[in-house]
C-alpha cells in the first residue's frame, strides 16, 4: 500500500507540562496600557493573553533540554559543559574560535568595540536594532543594503532578505578603508523575517574577498533560513538542513548569534570565528563585561539546555511545522484582507500599519496606534516595527522609517493551532475598525532604542 499524505501539518510534539493563561476583560486592558505609557513593553506580562511581543527567548524547551539542565556542571573555568555546548555549535558552525555570551546584543557589544568606532562603517542587508544601536554606540555607521524587494512590503520575491551586491560593490569602492566588517542578518528580521539565499550569500563573500573584507552572519534565525533554502532554492530541495547550515557557515568568517531564537534557549549567545588575534581581543573584553571564556555570562546548564536545542532546531518535522504554522497565520490574514507583509517570514507575520491606517502620518506612529489597539481588543501583545523604533536618527532628527509594520512574532513550540486562530479573530476585529484608530505623540524617551522604554499619548 503506498503511504497516505494529509494536508494538515501537525505539531510534532505533544504537550507535557502547562502554564496557565490569564483572562481578562477590555477595561482591564485599557488600563493597564495606559498605566504602562501605552509601551507594550512596559505592561505586566501577566496582564497579556497571547505574547506575540518577540519569538526570543519565550519558546518552550523540550524535555530532552529540562534533562540536559541537569547536566549542567557550574565550574567557573573549564566545565564540561562549556565542550558540550562548543561542539554542538562547531557540528553547525565548524568556526576555531566559540566564545560564549549571555545574549545575542553582548556579542555584539563585544565585537563592535573591537571592530568600530568614529568613521567606521558596518554594512548589513538590514541591521537589526540592537545590531545597529552597538554599530552607532561606537560612533560608527550603519548601513542598511537589502535589495529592493526587501524594502516593498508586498511581492513574491523568495528571498527579500538579500543584500544589494553591486550596492555592497559600491560602498566598498567608494569607503573600503573604513569598512571593519560586512553583515548578514539570517533571516533578515527587521525586513520582515526574510531569507537570505547560498547563492547572494556567495556573491556577498566573493564582493568581500575581493576587497579584502571579512564577512560575518548575524544568524539568530540560521534554520529557519536554511529551510527556506531548502524549499525554495533551484539545487537545493531535498538536503538535509544541517548541511545547509554548515555551507551558509562556510560562506561567513565569523558570526554573532542571540541563542534565544532558534537554539531555543531562553538565554544565551555567543560569538564564533576563524581569526585568532579577533578572537583574542574578544576574550578579553568578554572577561571584563560577561565571565571566563568557558561560560560568558551563562550557567553551565545554560550551556548544555543549547547544545540540545541546537540538535533539534534542525529536524526537518520541527522546521516544516515552524515555517508553515507562521504561514498559516499569515495566510488567514492575507485572505481577510488585513494587509500583511508578504512571502510571510519565518519566524513572524508583519502588519502593515501604513497600509491599514492611512490616515495616521508617520510620525504618529501608525504601528504603535495598530499594536496598543491589539492589546486591547484582545490582549494580544505585538511589537512596532516601524518609526518608533527606528525613526530617530544618530543626528537627534526624527524621520519616518521605510515601512512602519507590527510584528506578530511566533514563539517557538509554545501556542496552539486555536490561539492562533483567536489571534487571527482579534486582527481581524481591529482592521474592521482601522479607521477609528488615532495616532500617538511620545512624550519621553531615551537616548537610543526608544522602543522598549519610551511613554505615548494619544494625539486628540
Ligand atoms: C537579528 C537579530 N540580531 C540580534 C538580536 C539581539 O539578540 P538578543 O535579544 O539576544 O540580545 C536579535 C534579537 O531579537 C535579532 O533578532
Amino acid at each position: 500500500m503506498t503511504e497516505p499524505t494529509f494536508r494538515t501539518v501537525i505539531e510534532p510534539f505533544r504537550i507535557h507540562s502547562v502554564e496557565p493563561l490569564r483572562m481578562t476583560t477590555a477595561a482591564h486592558r485599557r488600563a493597564a496600557v495606559r498605566e504602562a505609557g501605552n509601551n507594550l513593553f512596559r505592561l505586566h506580562a501577566e496582564d497579556v493573553l497571547i505574547d506575540l511581543l518577540t519569538d526570543s527567548g519565550t519558546g518552550a524547551m523540550s524535555r530532552d533540554q529540562w534533562a540536559a539542565i541537569q547536566h549542567g556542571d557550574e565550574s567557573y573555568a573549564g566545565s564540561p559543559s562549556y565542550y558540550i555546548f562548543r561542539d554542538a555549535v562547531r557540528e553547525l558552525f565548524p568556526y576555531e574560535h566559540v566564545i560564549p555570551t549571555h545574549q545575542g546584543r553582548a556579542a555584539e557589544k563585544i565585537l563592535f568595540t573591537v571592530l568600530g568606532g568614529p568613521g567606521k562603517v558596518v554594512p548589513n542587508n538590514t541591521h537589526f536594532d540592537t545590531t545597529r544601536a552597538n554599530v552607532e554606540y561606537t560612533g560608527a555607521e550603519a548601513v542598511d543594503l537589502v535589495i529592493a524587494e526587501g524594502r516593498e512590503p508586498r511581492g513574491d520575491h523568495p528571498f527579500k532578505g538579500n543584500m544589494d551586491v553591486s550596492a555592497l560593490d559600491a560602498l566598498l569602492r567608494a569607503r573600503g578603508h573604513h569598512v571593519p566588517v560586512v553583515f548578514m542578518t539570517v533571516t533578515n528580521n527587521s525586513g520582515g523575517g526574510q531569507p537570505v539565499s547560498l547563492a547572494n550569500l556567495r556573491a556577498v563573500r566573493e564582493v568581500c574577498d575581493a576587497h579584502g573584507k571579512r564577512l560575518f552572519l548575524d544568524a539568530c534565525r540560521f534554520a529557519e533560513n536554511a529551510w527556506f533554502i531548502r524549499e525554495r532554492e533551484p539545487g537545493q530541495a531535498g538536503r538535509d538542513v544541517s548541511d545547509i547550515v554548515r555551507d551558509m557557515a562556510a560562506l561567513a568568517h565569523g558570526m554573532t548569534m542571540s541563542a534565544k531564537k532558534d537554539p531555543m534557549g531562553n538565554i544565551g549567545g555567543w560569538l564564533a570565528m576563524h581569526d585568532d588575534a579577533l578572537a583574542q581581543q574578544c576574550r578579553n573584553l568578554l572577561i571584563l563585561t560577561e565571565g571566563f571564556p568557558t561560560y560568558g555570562g551563562l550557567a553551565g546548564r545554560d550551556l548544555e539546555a543549547l547544545a540540545q536545542g541546537l540538535r533539534e532546531v534542525v529536524q526537518h518535522d520541527y522546521l516544516r511545522y515552524r515555517i508553515r504554522s507562521t504561514a498559516y497565520v499569515g495566510e488567514a490574514l492575507h485572505r481577510a484582507g488585513v494587509p500583511v507583509l508578504t512571502p510571510v517570514g519565518g519566524h513572524a507575520v508583519y502588519l502593515d500599519a501604513r497600509a491599514l491606517l492611512p490616515h495616521v502620518p508617520p510620525l504618529q506612529y501608525p504601528g504603535q496606534s495598530l499594536a496598543v489597539a491589539l492589546y486591547e481588543a484582545g490582549g494580544v501583545r505585538s511589537c512596532e516595527i516601524g518609526t518608533v523604533m527606528f525613526g530617530r536618527r544618530p543626528d537627534g532628527a526624527e524621520e519616518p522609517a521605510a515601512l512602519d509594520l507590527v510584528r506578530l512574532a511566533i514563539p517557538r513550540r509554545t501556542y496552539t493551532q486555536s490561539h492562533m486562530d483567536y489571534v487571527i479573530e482579534v486582527c481581524e476585529h481591529v482592521a474592521r475598525r482601522a479607521d477609528e484608530l488615532t495616532g500617538y505623540r511620545i512624550v519621553d524617551e531615551p537616548p537610543a532604542l526608544r522602543h522598549f522604554t519610551a511613554g505615548f499619548e494619544p494625539v486628540a
